[in-house]
């Protein structure tokens, strides 16, 4: 997500930070920031925008020293402008802080911090770190009053932190988001990602959530947060500039779909209240009463963010006994839809700028819904202009398929389900239990990517193919949906998707020996049905590849490839059941030798109509 960067050394601060951050902007910018100590106190300077502007800002009133911390930022907290913008200051103007990740408790730490006195000036969550650092100095070195600030703090971090109180050192702590120690020439780096300081130094240390690296101009130090020294190794890193943008991966879409045990986590943390079978969803800004007055929720979106909706629908309808219709957003738009006080409009959207979508919730607000965003892009246009929003805090996604964006989606939804369905008739038993297998789902994906390889070579055999049907019923129907838009995206082959039953209702006619069929076939609720529907493919001679969650004896003479997937609750086999099918279409495609992150045609975010 952000980036950081920060040097000490003899040379001059500034050009080597910008150009640090340059190197980071490929994970997603909305503004940049620099600080440095300049030998009588500290100074900085922020820009909404890319690096360049930032570039521009310093070109014209430059910042000093040889000592600095710089960040881009990609927003989670707070709208992506200047004030918002890292590093973020403490009140005396004598400490400057860049973060990475989430503070989840910033809201009762700001109002003690409020209460104290202290004056904030974004609506970040970072600046409380500033404030925490504030009221924990004294006459110590900075790294105490940073490890009494941590204490307090519950959440994701990885941090960089420079005081005129003490200003030959940089002060960098981790927990839950990436950071390393860049060692060179009598000159010391921190990085939240190495592709910054590659330029300047291969030798590198990686901390370690807990631990915390002090540097200083005659060398560094890691400790742990009870101030004790800790033994680290140092790693050479050999990747070149390319690999290392991509995390090692071919492509960024295979890096984004590897991403997804973190990314889902990101968007349930702090927000699944496991004991009461119940979400907390801050940015909802719906009464209890409004809830209960909902009588119709239209869903809109277009895509893969569509597809996600569908399975929003029959969540909310299954467990909330709401009425949900999901429609396109482009045909949305220019329907004349029934609207009451009591609807609630659901935007889906990954870039939250998505032409059609923002015109359907622009429309159904004209005619007196409330909205809901589900964007991934903090800031956007759609978070702006929604009456209400769950972000999805998967992190910018680069690859034009989207893939970690849907699991992040459906988590979304499921969220806004268990919100909306406890405060109906749901039991929180029942509650629980779903809230239990959702936190089972990180490392259940982790075990199906651990399996890549396998679905490797199924493409191998079908790259070639010139159709692919995708069958699925239930929970799994939008699935297929889905993998056939990821398999047509990419590999330019073409694929439907459609409910298993209605295939012998037209689709069946295309079925030869020549036909792959991705069955998404899960032991749940519709398990047998589906087994007919595969068996219906097989007399046909179509090759059958099945996804499958556990030993299915029927099966086995029915299908000539098995993808198993762990077992969950029925709702939940869509995030993990997707996963093979962007592992499919992903090498497929890279089989056929095409541009996977760029494909013919498409645009990341479709901005016109
Ligand atoms: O940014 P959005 O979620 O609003 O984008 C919607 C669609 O354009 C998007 O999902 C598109 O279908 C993707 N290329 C799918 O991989």
């Amino acid at each position: 997500m952000c980036g950081i960067v920060g040097y000490i050394g003899p040379k001059t601060a500034t050009p080597l930070l910008i150009e640090g951050l340059k190197r980071l902007e490929y994970r997603g910018y909305d503004s940049a920031g620099i600080a440095t100590m300049n030998g009588a106190g500290l100074e900085s300077r922020k820009a909404k925008g890319k690096i360049s502007m930032l570039e521009a800002v310093v070109e014209g009133s430059p910042v000093h020293g040889t000592v600095g911390i710089a960040h881009t930022r990609w927003a989670t907290h707070g709208a992506p402008n200047e004030c918002n913008a890292h590093p973020h200051h403490d009140c005396t103007g004598t400490i400057a802080v860049v973060h990475n990740g989430i503070i989840e408790n910033y809201g009762a730490l700001r109002q003690m911090l409020i209460q104290q006195g202290h004056k904030f000036e974004s609506e970040t969550d970072t600046e409380v770190l500033a404030h925490l650092i504030e009221a924990a100095m004294d006459d110590d070195p900075l790294e105490d009053a940073v490890i009494d600030a941590l204490h307090l703090v519950e959440g994701t971090y990885g941090i960089a932190v420079i005081s005129s109180r003490d200003p030959d050192k940089i002060v960098a702590a981790r927990k839950g988001s990436p950071l390393l120690l860049g060692l060179g020439e009598n000159e010391f780096y921190v990085a939240s990602d190495v592709a910054a300081i590659l330029e300047h130094t291969r030798q590198v240390v990686y901390l370690d959530d807990g631990e915390m690296g002090v540097l200083t101009r005659s060398g560094y130090e890691v400790l742990d947060l009870s101030a004790r020294r800790v033994r680290k190794g140092v790693s050479r890193i050999d990747w070149d500039l390319d690999q290392i943008e991509k995390g090692g991966f071919d492509h960024f879409m295979l890096k984004e779909i590897f991403e997804q045990p973190q990314t889902i986590q990101n968007t349930m943390r702090g927000r699944l209240v496991v004991d009461e079978g119940f979400s907390k969803l801050g940015g909802l800004n719906l009464t209890r009463q409004q809830m209960l007055d909902l009588d119709r929720i239209i869903i809109t979106a277009c895509g893969t963010s569509w597809h996600s909706g569908i399975i929003g629908e029959l969540y909310i309808e299954e467990l909330a006994r709401i009425p949900v219709e999901v429609e396109y957003a482009s045909e949305f738009r220019y329907r004349n839809p029934i609207v009451t006080k009591n609807t609630l409009c659901v935007v889906i959207s990954q870039s939250g700028e998505t032409a059609d979508t923002l015109a359907a919730m622009r429309e159904a607000k004209r005619r007196g819904a409330r909205t809901l965003g589900l964007v991934n892009v903090v800031g956007s246009t759609m978070a702006r202009e929604d009456d209400g929003g769950i972000y999805l805090h998967a992190g910018p996604e680069i690859g034009v398929a989207s893939t970690k964006a849907f699991t992040s989606q459906v988590i979304a939804l499921a969220l806004l389900t268990l919100k909306l369905a406890r405060l109906r008739e749901m039991s929180v038993v029942k509650g629980r239990q779903i809230a239990q297998a959702m936190l089972e789902l990180p490392d259940q994906i982790q075990s199906i990517l651990d399996r890549a390889s396998e679905i490797e070579a199924i493409a191998e055999q079908f790259k070639n193919a010139t159709n692919f049907l995708y069958l699925g019923r239930g929970y799994n129907f939008p699935v297929a949906l889905e993998g056939a838009l990821k398999l047509k995206e990419i590999s330019y082959i073409h694929a439907e998707g459609y409910p298993a039953a209605e295939m012998k209702h037209g689709p069946i006619a295309l079925i030869d020996e020549n036909m792959p069929v991705v069955f998404i076939a899960p032991h749940d609720s519709v398990f047998d049905k589906i087994v007919s529907n595969i068996q219906e493919v097989k007399a046909r001679g179509g090759k059958v590849i099945a996804i499958t969650s556990q030993k299915e004896p029927v099966l086995e003479k029915l299908i000539d490839y098995e993808i198993r997937i762990p077992q969950t609750e029925d709702m939940l086999y869509p995030i993990l059941s997707v996963i093979p099918l962007q592992l499919l279409a992903y090498y497929v495609a890279v089989k056929r030798g095409l541009n996977v992150d760029q494909p013919r045609n498409l645009a990341k975010s479709v901005t016109v109509e």
